[in-house]
């Protein structure tokens, strides 16, 4: 199951997300915004960050008008790894080799048709574990400050 959130700028990509996932019959739960009017990213984030961090959804996308505001904000969630992506080749890196957790992308930034490209090599790439396993843990040890490695 996958987590879906946007805010007004990023309406138009996640409305194609869901219409790809919808064409592939992969389940999902949209958290809204469910319109192009203002609203503030910040609860967008939050909504699928817990959602995911929770481990009831496998993995989250967010959108917003960069991709950049949306995922400062969902890294504020323990244990998430939110990875604004720009390209194919992001796509593919920031699950195998940060095992991101969630795909945020910019509404503004990226077409529909790439948005979609991203979201398919995201969904279908798997974690690479091995050496990526340990720096992630860097990573995620930065969750907690007691469990700093650096
Ligand atoms: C909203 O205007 C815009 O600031 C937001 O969508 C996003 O790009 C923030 O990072």
């Amino acid at each position: 199951m996958i987590a879906l959130g946007c805010d007004h700028g990023g309406y138009n990509l996640i409305t194609a997300v869901k219409k790809y996932l919808d064409e592939k019959g992969i389940a999902y739960k949209d958290f809204g915004t469910y319109s192009d009017e203002s609203v503030d990213y910040p609860i967008y984030a939050y909504k699928v960050a817990t959602a995911v961090a929770s481990g009831d959804f496998e993995l989250g996308i967010l959108c917003c008008g960069t991709g950049i505001g949306i995922s400062m904000a969902a890294n504020k969630v323990k244990g998430i790894r939110a990875a604004v992506v720009g390209n194919a080749f992001g796509a593919e890196m920031t699950r195998r080799h940060n095992h991101a957790n969630i795909l945020c992308m910019g509404g503004r930034v990226t077409s529909e048709e790439d948005a979609v490209k991203f979201t398919d090599i995201f969904l279908n790439t798997p974690e690479e574990g091995g050496r990526h396993d340990k720096r992630v843990a860097m990573v995620t040890a930065h969750d907690n400050l007691s469990d700093r490695v650096l």
